[in-house]
């Protein structure tokens, strides 16, 4: 075997896409010691960085080792006990993820669903929520399996209502989609760092509301060789999974230190840096670019006569749905894609297998050029392929998206410059 050479492939799949070189270059920064106080003090800078990702006070936000469904699993094996009631409101393959977690945490499960491409009123999951009373509503934001945003500003309310925990699952939408933890009263949110955070996957920053925390302190249970005379343990069941005991991540991450595992400390600087690129560029700026390159890859991929998948209004910004043209093998225009130009974009699964093709801009990859260049080499394999098309308009429409942002944002740039009629007077 020689040293790692990859190609130098554009990722323009639902994620994972290519990392913003800031974060490469962090995670290969050196280690020192997990209680080291340098170390220390970038967790408690991370959870810092987080509450603003999050748009939360929470004091407990932090990250959990692993893939994004680590924190999904460490969220619900938390706070689920058997027998406890879950309500999943499931419009593609995550939605079934939350419900599988939660079955195997000995929830009581209670899906509803809405065919693949659409979103819930609010209405439906008050239904539910009502007839079915559950501890926990489990909803993902954005679901790259069917490219769709569930909107989430009305359901908080309702949980409160019920008195439901209401957690969201936003590895795919956050920081290129709008996410208000606090303001939209969600009690437990996961995310991951592979879609609009630019970074690879393997950490998945949560953050906890008090109301939450009240349920599963009182799972609280030290684990045997690190307990002390100060350990208490909860009344409630102890948390069925050491590894994704939140009590105890906590008291790793809070005063006491509790040596519950090894901080993965590479990710740990990953997941900060990510954090800080977000917050440096702006959460809004942020969101706004993955909206322009979304809308550039919408209109270039209709000009390329490619059909569009879901309900647009519902759409994330940082990926698209189009069916693969009738009589074109989808998997053989993905290989060429991949082999020819370099280029990788997402194929899909359950309903849609075969049907679609996703199309990603997020992080680092949410860029004009990285859109031109996709909708270009796109167009020579469609074109060779024998799909019909008209020629050069793709490039040509995505130039035309970013050409009238760039016109909006001078434009409010000049207003705002302009001194106001008061200041004048
Ligand atoms: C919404 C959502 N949730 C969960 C996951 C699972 O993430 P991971 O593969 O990092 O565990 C993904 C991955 O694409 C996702 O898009």
């Amino acid at each position: 075997m020689s040293r790692l050479t990859p190609p130098p492939r554009l990722l323009m799949g639902p994620g994972p896409i290519n990392c913003y070189p800031r974060v490469l270059s962090a995670m290969s920064t050196q280690l020192v010691g997990q209680y080291d106080p340098v170390m220390t003090g970038y967790m408690n800078e991370t959870m810092a960085l987080y509450r603003q990702v999050f748009k939360t006070q929470n004091q407990q936000t932090l990250l959990i080792d692993g893939t994004s469904r680590a924190g999904i699993e460490a969220i619900l094996v938390s706070v689920i006990e058997p027998g406890d009631r879950v309500l999943v409101p499931i419009f593609g393959r995550f939605g079934h993820l939350l419900a599988e977690i939660s079955e195997r945490a000995g929830a009581d499960v209670k899906t509803i669903e809405v065919p693949w491409g659409e979103v819930f009123e609010p209405q439906q999951i008050e239904d539910a929520v009502k007839q079915f009373r559950p501890k926990v509503v489990a909803v993902v934001q954005g679901d790259t399996s069917t490219t769709m945003l569930q909107p989430l500003e009305h359901i908080g309310a309702i949980c409160r209502q019920y008195d439901a925990i209401f957690y969201s699952d936003a590895t795919a939408s956050i920081g290129g989609n709008p996410f208000e933890t606090d303001v939209w009263q969600l009690d437990a949110v996961s995310v991951g760092l592979q879609k609009c955070l630019g970074g690879p996957s393997g950490s998945a920053p949560v953050t906890m509301s008090d109301r939450y925390l009240d349920i599963v302190n009182k799972r609280r249970h030290v684990e045997a060789g690190i307990r002390n005379d100060n350990h208490r343990d909860g009344n409630a069941s102890r948390i069925r999974s050491n590894y994704f005991d939140l009590p105890m991540i906590i008291d790793y991450w809070g005063e006491e230190r509790l040596n519950h595992h090894t901080e993965a400390a590479s990710m740990l600087y990953c997941a900060r840096e990510c954090a800080l690129q977000l917050l440096e560029e702006g959460i809004e700026q942020s969101i706004h670019r993955h909206q322009i390159a979304g809308r550039a890859m919408l209109e270039g991929a209709q000009h390329l006569n490619l059909r569009v998948f879901g309900d647009i209004s519902n759409k994330m910004t940082n990926v698209v749905g189009v069916y693969i043209p009738e009589g074109i093998d989808g998997e053989a225009i993905r290989h060429s894609m991949l082999h020819d130009f370099n280029i990788e974009i997402g194929t899909s699964f359950g309903p849609l297998h075969g049907k679609i093709w996703r199309i990603g801009t997020m992080g680092y990859n949410a860029r004009p050029d990285a859109v031109y260049q996709t909708l270009q080499s796109l167009e020579t394999v469609l074109r060779r392929a024998g799909h019909k098309l008209p020629l050069g308009e793709a490039v040509d429409a995505a130039y035309d998206v970013y050409a009238k942002a760039n016109e909006t944002s001078e434009l409010t740039a000049a207003k705002e410059k302009a001194p106001s009629i008061k200041a004048v007077s």
